[in-house]
C-alpha cells in the first residue's frame, strides 16, 4: 500500500523522456490535450501521476515534476509496438472514431494490451494509500478498473474515455468486447463526454453482460445530461457525461499578455500583414480533418470566392503516432495538398500555405490564436477537441471567428461556432465563406456567446463534477 491519496493513471505522463541523438535524455511535455486539462487539477491537489515515460524500457525511479509525484510503468519495444500502437492505436482509435480508417484485430495486439493494463493495475495498487482515490484516464487503459479492483478493493475508481465512444453496431465489431465492457465496469464511476456514449455504454453493459441498468440523475453530472446506474453483483456502477474542458482562465490571461499581444501582430507581418489570417492546430491524426480543410481552401481559391492574395492558411501539426501506417499516409497527403496549393496559387515571398510539423511552445500557440482571423476546426470525428476551446478562450478581444466540425463533443457546447459537416464539402466551404464574410458585428456577438461558454465551465469545473459524482466531496472541494 503506497502514500498517495489521489492517483492519476493514464497511458502517457505529464512529461516525455527524449532520446536524443547523442544519448543524453531530457524530459518534454506530452502531447495532446489530456495533459493540459490534468496538470492543473493535479497541482491542485498534490497527488501522484502514474504512466509511461514514452521512450522505450524507461524505468526512472519515482520522482517529483512541478508537485506531481511521477510513477513510471516501463513499456519494451515489442510493447510499444503491440499495445501503444497495435491495439489502442490500430485497433480502438480508429474503431471509436467511426471506422474512418479499417481497424485491425489481432490476438497478439490484444494479449500485449491485457499485459501491459495488469501492469499499470500492480503499479497503481503500490502507490496508493488506503481508500484512496484513483482516476483512470482513456482508452489505452480500459482494462485497468477492473485489474485494479481486484488486486485493492478498497479503491475509489473513477474511469474517464477521452475519445468517443462509438455506436454499438460498430463496437460490436470487437472480438473482446465483453471483456472491454467488464474492465471498465471495474470503476465505481464511468464518464464520458457527451449523453450519446452514456446511452450506448449502458445499453452494451445490458446486452453483452445481462446487467440491470437504469436511466436516472447520479447527482452532480451536468443538468440535463444523460446519467444512470449500471448493477454489478451488488456494486452500482455510476455513468455520466462531463464535457472537458480547458484552464480557460489562464489561457485568456496569459493571451493579453504583452509578450503575447506583441508576437501576434510580429507574426501577421512575417506573413505579410495579409488580409485573411486562417489558422489549423491538430495533432497530425486523419480523425482531425486537415486534408479536408486544405481541399476547402483550394476550391474557394479556384472559384474566386476566395483571393490568392488576400489569404494566408498556417497549419500546424504536431507529429503524432509516426511508426502506425495510416498516419504516415495521411501526412503524406497533407503534404502533397500543400505543395499543390502553394505551386498553383503562391507566389514568391508568399505561400498560401505556412505548414509547420512540429510541436509549437505555448506562448507561441497563443500568438498564433491571437493573430488568425478565422480558426479552421474540422474533424472527421473527435471526442471533445481542446484546440477549438483554447481559441475562444484566447481570443481576448473578441474578434475572430471560430469553423466548426458538427463532428467534435465542442460541438454540442459551442453552439454558436460557425458549424460544418465534414463530410459536405461544399458545406465546409459555405460555412468558411460564411465566416469569412459574415457582418462583423455578428460575429462579435457568436464569440462574445463562445467566450461566455468556455469561460464558465473550464476544466476545474469538469473535475470537481467527476469528482464529486465519484463520492470524493473532499478531493473536489481542494479545486
Ligand atoms: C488524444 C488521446 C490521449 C493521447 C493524446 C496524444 O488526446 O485522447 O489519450 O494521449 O491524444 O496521443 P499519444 O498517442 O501521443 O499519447
Amino acid at each position: 500500500v503506497g502514500h498517495a491519496d489521489f492517483v492519476v493513471v493514464a497511458n502517457r505522463l505529464p512529461i516525455d523522456l527524449e532520446r536524443r541523438p547523442d544519448g543524453t535524455e531530457v524530459w518534454k511535455r506530452s502531447p495532446g490535450g489530456l495533459v493540459t486539462a490534468l496538470e492543473s487539477v493535479l497541482q491542485a491537489s498534490s497527488g501522484a501521476w502514474v504512466g509511461w515515460p514514452g521512450v522505450p524500457d524507461a524505468n526512472p525511479e519515482p520522482f517529483e515534476a512541478d508537485g506531481i509525484e511521477l510513477h513510471s510503468v516501463p513499456l519494451s519495444a515489442q510493447e510499444i509496438e503491440y499495445y501503444y500502437e497495435g491495439f489502442s492505436n490500430g485497433t480502438l482509435w480508429p474503431l471509436f472514431h467511426d471506422v474512418i480508417v479499417q481497424p485491425e484485430y489481432h490476438r497478439h495486439w490484444w494479449s500485449a494490451y491485457v499485459e501491459v493494463n495488469r501492469r499499470f493495475a500492480e503499479t497503481v495498487a503500490a502507490a496508493t494509500a488506503e481508500q484512496g482515490t484513483v482516476w483512470v484516464q482513456d482508452y489505452q487503459l480500459l482494462l485497468l478498473p477492473k485489474m485494479l479492483r481486484q488486486i485493492r478493493p478498497d479503491l475509489n475508481i473513477g474511469f474517464f474515455q477521452h475519445i468517443p465512444f462509438p455506436p454499438v453496431e460498430l463496437f460490436m465489431q470487437l472480438p473482446w468486447r465483453t471483456e472491454i465492457i467488464e474492465g471498465m465496469l471495474g470503476a465505481d464511476l464511468v464518464g464520458f463526454h457527451l449523453p450519446g456514449g452514456v446511452e450506448n455504454f449502458l445499453y452494451l453493459a445490458s446486452r453483452l453482460s445481462g446487467y440491470e441498468t437504469s436511466r436516472r440523475s447520479i447527482g452532480t453530472a451536468r443538468k440535463g445530461s444523460r446519467s444512470g446506474v449500471v448493477q454489478v453483483g451488488f456494486r452500482e456502477v455510476k455513468v455520466g457525461a462531463f464535457p472537458i474542458s480547458i484552464a480557460s482562465g489562464k489561457i485568456s490571461e496569459r493571451s493579453k499578455s504583452k509578450e503575447v499581444r506583441q508576437r501576434s501582430k510580429e507574426i501577421r507581418k512575417e506573413l505579410g500583414n495579409p488580409k485573411l489570417l486562417m489558422l489549423g492546430v491538430d495533432r497530425l491524426d486523419y480523425t482531425k480533418g486537415i486534408d479536408v480543410r486544405l481541399r476547402a481552401l483550394e476550391e474557394l481559391i479556384a472559384e474566386g470566392r476566395i483571393g490568392a492574395s488576400d489569404v494566408s492558411l498556417v497549419q500546424i501539426a504536431t507529429p503524432s503516432r509516426e511508426r502506425v501506417e495510416q498516419y504516415q499516409t495521411m501526412r503524406t497527403s497533407i503534404e502533397h495538398a500543400v505543395g499543390r496549393i502553394n505551386g498553383l496559387y503562391g507566389t514568391i515571398g508568399h505561400p498560401i500555405v505556412t505548414y509547420l510539423h512540429r510541436p509549437v511552445p505555448q506562448a507561441e500557440l497563443l500568438a498564433f490564436y491571437r493573430s488568425a482571423d478565422v480558426m479552421l476546426v474540422t474533424p472527421i470525428r473527435d471526442g471533445m477537441n481542446l484546440v477549438a476551446k483554447e481559441y475562444v478562450a484566447a481570443t481576448v478581444d473578441g474578434d475572430g471567428a471560430l469553423v466548426l466540425s458538427e463532428f467534435t463533443g465542442a460541438a454540442a457546447e459551442l453552439r454558436r461556432a460557425y458549424k460544418c459537416n465534414p463530410h459536405d464539402l461544399d458545406g465546409v466551404k459555405d460555412a468558411i465563406e460564411l465566416a469569412v464574410g459574415d457582418d462583423p458585428e455578428e460575429r462579435r456577438r457568436r464569440m462574445t456567446t463562445l467566450r461566455r461558454q468556455v469561460l464558465t465551465n473550464d476544466v476545474t469545473r469538469w473535475a470537481r463534477q467527476f469528482l464529486k459524482a465519484l463520492g470524493g466531496e473532499e478531493l473536489s472541494a481542494k479545486l
